[in-house]
């Protein structure tokens, strides 16, 4: 959920609408605004189930003036998505917004006998209820009392009706930052937002309590000592968080990769090798563990995969992937001699923080890929190197992906030339092959039209199956997302040699076939493996690299030849033919691409 705070000298209505668009990135299936209106101690709602512009339509033609209020966008957890539960909720004096999840709410609607006073399904109604008991007039008691009832993850924006002017806060695990305006004080779940109207801003620190007024913010502890909040810059190009003239942020995003995959890259090249001394990475890092564990969610787990892949085979180190929302309920083995990789586009993603702390605790080393500047897993980890994608809008992840991999890439090469597996000559020969990843990719977005063209392929589909071996099974995890993700086809992405043991039984003529073929090594097999599907009446569109040639007479649904780079290269050219393929079915569908139904691009809750 997005959640925003202002207060100042405009009217609250029209920045929070604002602010809510660009936050509607972290849900969207309702939204809702409150306002202190001026001149009477009131504060009126405005909320609806569907989207900002929804609640824009809503507040059109209604005369809402007021200077302070607080706005949320939602993802729905507890309750359905109805107008009841979208936020913000109100329960006498108290209106709140809440990112996160209440745990024990159940057991604080039977302490409280709340349950015949509820207006919605929602865990979070619950929070303004007990702050409702609380209150007496004095905010911080109200709110010390309880935020110790409260178990579970929260980041709360509050208003209290008889307190106009005044907007409160405090926060557990779920984030909230906060910014000095030109016309006021505001607070919102990420600084991408707040980047619009100043550059200066700080975190919440758990477990403080936030005071904002129109003239500024203060800080006090539990026990209300006064705390001064630590200022921090933001470092972001806020014009890449615009279109740009195409029509859906995920072409854009598909289209700037050759730019950021440069950017993410060339700074990091020192004299022909990989290096991250400007990141301030010891060396020592990368040189006295015995073993890698990533530990990401989504599209950054599947970054992870490849970068099993490359470590594995180029630096000859034991590395696991674990999914972050497994990691601690599995007792994962981490000790001091673990570097322990947390890779987040956004930095935020709850389960990737825990399992971090989980590291943490367990004595392991931590280094983190993010993307967004300050977000709390870079804040959490010892070491972080930044992937320079800019502001990745649109749900489906591209970009983001790709840089992760160049950053996997630049490990690689680095971790075999400290670990003495490269000499210098080697390590020079792996970045210059990594510095013609952008160029080559552009090769790939240049051609985009015959991939649109071969989509076509499996525009009606109800089942896509994708098929590869290696490296190319590893990046198909993520090809295979994408589609489901943009275009709601169900798709699974196989390793073509498990598939004959038991799913092939699900290939029909009506069963369109993905295949990548890159990797030298297996490529004979590959191709057997897609003769299988094919004798079954498979349609396959395969993609391939360009040197490889094909059987006479046998008939494809598509071909895209990839250029040819080095083998495990290779991953970079065909991952961007694989975007643009979910994301032509998706367009051609009529699908809104950047908003997909039931997703959010930022998991704040477990
Ligand atoms: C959400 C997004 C995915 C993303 C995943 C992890 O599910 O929709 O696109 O890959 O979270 O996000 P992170 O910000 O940690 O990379």
């Amino acid at each position: 959920c997005g959640i925003i705070g202002y207060t100042g000298k405009n009217a609250a209505k029209d920045i929070m609408l604002d602010a809510l668009e660009t936050l509607e990135y972290r849900g969207y299936d309702s939204a809702g605004i409150a306002i202190c209106e001026s001149g009477s101690e009131q504060t009126r709602i405005y909320k609806c189930a569907g989207r900002v512009k929804d609640l824009r339509n809503l507040c059109e033609n209604k005369t809402i003036e007021g200077n302070c209020g607080i706005g949320h966008t939602r993802w729905a957890t507890h309750g359905g998505v109805s107008d009841e539960n979208a936020h913000p909720h109100k329960y006498e004096k108290v209106t709140v917004i809440h990112n996160g999840i209440i745990e024990n709410y159940r057991d604080l609607i039977r302490k409280y006998d709340l349950c015949d006073k509820l207006h919605s399904q929602t865990d979070s109604e619950v929070v303004a209820a007990v702050l409702s008991h609380f209150y007496t007039g004095d905010p911080y008691s109200a709110i010390q009392k309880t935020v110790l009832k409260l178990k579970g993850t929260f980041a709360l924006g509050i208003i209290f009706e008889d307190m106009p002017g005044f907007v409160f806060a405090v926060r557990n695990v779920s984030p909230i930052v906060v910014a000095k305006t030109e016309s006021g004080t505001m607070l919102a779940s990420d600084v991408t937002v707040l980047g619009q109207y100043s550059k200066d801003y700080f975190v919440l620190p758990e477990g403080h309590i936030l005071t904002m007024k129109a003239d500024g913010a203060e800080l006090c502890d539990m026990s209300g000592e006064p705390v001064l909040p630590e200022w921090l810059t933001i470092s972001w190009d806020t014009n890449r968080s615009s279109k740009g003239g195409y029509p859906f942020y995920m072409e854009k995003e598909i289209m700037e990769q050759p730019e950021v995959i440069a950017e993410t890259i060339e700074p990091r090249i020192k004299d022909g090798i990989p290096d991250f001394a400007e990141d301030e990475i010891p060396d020592s890092l990368l040189k006295d563990c015995d073993r890698v564990c990533v530990v990401a969610c989504g599209t950054a787990m599947h970054a992870g995969l490849v970068g099993k892949a490359l470590l594995q085979s180029l630096v000859r180190i034991h590395i696991d992937v674990e999914l972050a929302s497994e990691f601690m309920y599995t007792d994962t083995i981490v000790d001091e001699k673990t570097l322990v990789i947390a890779i987040s586009q956004s930095g935020e993603t709850i389960d990737t923080l825990e399992a971090l702390k989980y590291a943490k605790r367990n004595g392991a080393k931590t280094l983190s890929i993010v993307n967004v500047r300050g977000a709390s897993i870079a804040r959490e980890s010892e070491y972080v190197i930044y992937t320079n994608a800019g502001p990745e809008i649109a749900v489906a992840s591209t970009k983001a992906y790709t840089t992760q991999l160049a950053v996997l890439y630049l490990l690689t090469g680095r971790m075999a030339y400290v670990r003495g597996i490269y000499d210098a000559g080697r390590a020079r020969e792996f970045a210059r092959e990594l510095l013609r990843v952008p160029q080559v990719v552009a090769q790939v977005l240049d051609r985009r039209e015959e991939i649109h063209y071969i989509a076509r392929g499996i525009l009606n589909a109800k089942d896509v199956f994708m098929i590869g071996r290696g490296l190319d099974h590893s990046i198909l995890l993520e090809g295979s997302l994408k589609l489901k993700e943009v275009s709601y086809i169900h798709s699974e992405a196989y390793a073509s040699g498990e598939l004959k043991h038991g799913t092939i039984a699900l290939i029909t003529e009506d069963t369109p076939v993905v295949a990548v073929v890159t990797q030298d090594k297996v490529q004979s097999k590959e191709f057997s493996n897609i003769r299988e599907v094919q004798s079954r009446g498979a349609e396959v569109i395969l993609l391939m690299k360009e040197t490889y040639t094909l059987d006479k007479g046998t008939s494809w649904a598509g071909i895209f030849k990839l250029p040819a780079m080095r083998d495990e290269f290779m991953v970079m050219p065909a991952s961007a033919a694989l975007q643009l393929l979910a994301y032509y079915v998706s367009l051609d569908k009529g699908l809104d691409v950047d908003k997909p139904r039931n997703l959010a691009k930022v998991v704040t809750v477990e």
